[in-house]
């Protein structure tokens, strides 16, 4: 059975791309709670808790990232035909599967945000510990160290997660979606 049309011009889908321990899902969690502040349920989908279930049968190989990208997508749309937002935080490598995430969520309801920050400080933060672990050959295709991250070429929005604070990080977000909000 086909399913039926859904307006989706309320809602959208915001998407944080950036290298691992760049803020990504910092950044998700507290724009959650701005949104909740304001009485809008948002729906996080972040890639720790991604990978721990609905993508548990994926590595990190070219083709698993798209298809991890390619399934938080399609979860990703189903939030939005019901009205709500997602907020997805993925490292989302490659410029093509960014591009598929936008064709699948559909292009105006994409918000693809752009969480800037360099290797270098990232690596020295090292939250997980990854980087090390990534640099000493305890794990294979890391992003950034032996496997690729493409920054996206037009993100909508780029926040510098090294140079700003949080607050300043999501006020610049809040801003942004308020004026596309405006325009629809
Ligand atoms: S991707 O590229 O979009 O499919 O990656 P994602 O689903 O966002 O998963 C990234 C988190 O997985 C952990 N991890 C790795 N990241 C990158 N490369 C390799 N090889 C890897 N192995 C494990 C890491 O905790 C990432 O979380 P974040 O929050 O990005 O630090």
């Amino acid at each position: 059975m086909k399913s039926p049309h859904v307006e989706t011009t309320g809602s959208f889908v915001v998407w944080l791309t950036g290298l691992s321990g760049a803020g990504k899902s910092t950044l998700a969690y507290e724009l959650r709670n701005r949104f909740l502040i304001s009485g809008t349920l948002s729906v996080v989908l972040d890639g720790d808790r991604i990978r721990s279930g609905l993508c548990r049968d994926l590595g990190f190989a070219p083709q698993d990232r798209r298809e991890n990208v390619r399934r938080a997508a399609e979860v990703a749309k189903l939030i939005l035909e019901s009205g709500q937002i997602a907020i997805v935080a993925l490292i989302s490598p490659t410029q093509d599967d960014r591009q598929l995430a936008r064709r699948i969520v559909g292009a105006p309801n994409f918000v693809e945000v752009y969480c800037q920050c360099p290797l270098e400080i990232c690596e020295a933060r090292d939250v997980k510990g990854l980087y090390r672990l990534a640099r000493s050959g305890g794990i294979s295709q890391f992003t950034g160290i032996s496997a690729p991250y493409e920054p996206p070429l037009e993100p909508d929005v780029v926040v510098n997660t090294a140079a700003s604070s949080l607050a300043e990080c999501v006020g610049e977000l809040l801003s942004f979606i308020e004026v596309r909000q405006a325009g629809r």
